[in-house]
């Protein structure tokens, strides 16, 4: 080919990439329960999950977080295999039974020693650690003194938030409180298809509340323990949602959900009170007068940044004939996790869908995070879950091919480097998840990791999108075009 050739050809690919800003984390993230195992392992004792899962007939298949991945014994192969990824960060969460088995007194060591290992091994890598307190693994005996719903359950985790950080303050700089808080309170105290799996709504509200106050308690008794330059957040799956038509009973309804699903959160803990349409849509279930004076405002503490989950929006009407109140992907139950809003409709977005029949939908990324960057101007983003499951397996040549993956995270990075370009302050981006994992109430049928995991032998295979994902993390850029079509 001569030189006047290439002249006349179109933009080689390399200059037509998207490239991120400097210093923007890439990440993977894991939860404590999903991958772990070693369940009653060096004094750990049984989590909500850990009843739950072995409760017949709450978990597909039966299947329960006893071994998962095993990560408490491979967790040096862990280690390297982000190592292998390139990520300068990895999200992963704390096992309140595993550190405080009761979720009372004083901390086991050899809980807090596996932590410290795994930290020390992450550092040595020149992997950031981001340390998640409560990744839904709630001590049992707390859930048998009352659980969420109980204003105790808030004194408790500020007192583990306390331990965790005295004991690895001096190596974890970034903090997160709670994941996802709507799971906890709303399907493990109101659809029930979470642990402990109880099905009572007004139980739900209450949860929300008192997670909202630990949250609170937990950010102070950090910043009491941490040094002054650690991070502390919180992450949100924050539900992206949208009205199925422009009607007024249509956005009424998205309205609704948006109350329950995400501004019975950022309602304490950004601005210091609940919205009055929240606390009006469920006069007719509860007073709120486990609220105390007080207690709004004590949620609200600074935050360094906001994580944001996100997977899919959330499509609602008014309810016509039947109402599918209990929809939303999270698993059937004939209780509904929406107080306030039992006659709204879910519909499935248009579309292509992953293994979850989650909607692939990344315009929904751009538009959540264009929605909280005007709601909330000053507070740092960072994406602490994005990705997706899809039916993978090692074909016969030894490898997983999963494009359909590649093409989820090529669009969904997409809109994320819109919305920058567009002045939101996105820091970072960490996918879900690095393993294949104990996906709760799918038990080990949905496979949402980078690396593919036989569990029968533990074995690790690296997927395609490993690959890809790799050298996105190495070169802080992605392609413009999906690297997957034609
Ligand atoms: C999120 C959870 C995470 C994982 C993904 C698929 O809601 O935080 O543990 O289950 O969904």
């Amino acid at each position: 080919m001569t030189t006047a050739t290439r002249q006349a050809e179109p933009e080689p690919a390399a200059s037509a990439a998207r490239v991120f800003p400097t210093g923007f984390t890439w990440g993977t993230a894991t939860a404590a329960y999903q991958i772990e195992g070693a369940a009653t392992l060096d004094g750990r004792t049984p989590s909500i999950w850990d009843t739950y899962s072995h409760t017949p007939g709450k978990v597909r298949n039966g299947d329960t977080g006893d071994v998962a991945c095993d990560h408490y014994h491979r967790w040096r192969e862990d280690v390297a295999l982000m190592a292998d990824l390139g990520v300068g960060a990895y999200r992963f969460s704390l096992s309140w039974p595993r550190i405080q088995p009761t979720g009372r007194g004083p901390a086991v060591q050899k809980g807090l020693d596996f932590y410290r290992r795994l930290v020390d091994e992450l550092l040595e890598k020149g992997i950031q650690p981001v340390a998640t307190l409560y990744h839904w693994d709630l001590p049992q005996e707390l859930e048998d003194a009352g659980g969420w719903p109980e204003r105790r359950t808030a004194d408790r985790f500020a007192e583990y938030a306390t331990l965790a950080a005295d004991a690895l303050g001096d190596r974890v700089q970034t903090w997160t409180t709670l994941n996802e808080p709507w799971c906890s309170a709303f399907l493990g105290y109101g659809s029930g298809v979470h642990a402990p799996g109880r099905t009572d709504q007004v139980a739900a509200l209450r949860a929300a509340h008192h997670l909202n106050l630990a949250h609170g308690k937990a950010v102070q008794a950090l910043r009491a323990a941490l040094p002054s330059d650690a991070r502390t957040s919180i992450t949100l799956n924050v539900h992206h949602v949208r009205p199925l038509t422009d009607s007024a009973a249509d956005r009424d309804a998205a309205r609704r959900i948006d109350a329950v699903a995400n501004r019975v959160f950022t309602g304490p803990l950004l601005h210091g009170e609940y919205p009055a349409d929240l606390l009006r849509d469920t006069a007719h279930l509860t007073d709120w007068s486990f609220v105390r004076d007080g207690d709004a405002a004590l949620a609200k503490q600074p935050l360094d940044f906001l994580g944001v989950n996100y997977y899919s929006p959330t499509l609602v009407s008014a309810a016509s004939e039947e109402a599918s109140h209990n929809s939303d992907g999270h698993g059937k139950s004939a209780y509904s996790p929406w107080p306030g809003a039992d006659q709204v409709a879910f519909h499935q977005p248009p579309g292509a869908t992953t293994a979850m029949g989650w909607a692939v939908d990344p315009s929904g990324m751009y538009d959540l995070l264009l929605r909280l960057h005007t709601d909330f101007p000053d507070l740092p983003l960072i994406i602490t879950e994005n990705g997706a499951a899809f039916d993978d397996y090692v074909d016969p040549s030894g490898e997983v091919r999963d494009p359909d993956r590649i093409s989820y995270l090529h669009g969904h990075l997409t809109a994320v480097h819109r919305a920058i370009e567009a002045g939101v302050d996105v820091r970072g981006y960490f996918l879900w998840s690095l393993l294949d994992n104990f996906e709760w109430g799918y038990g080990y049928s949905k496979r949402f990791g980078a690396v593919y995991v036989d569990y029968p032998t533990g074995k690790r295979t690296p997927k395609a999108s490993a690959g890809w994902y790799s050298e996105v993390a190495r070169t802080g850029t992605i392609p413009v075009t999906d690297p997957t079509a034609g």
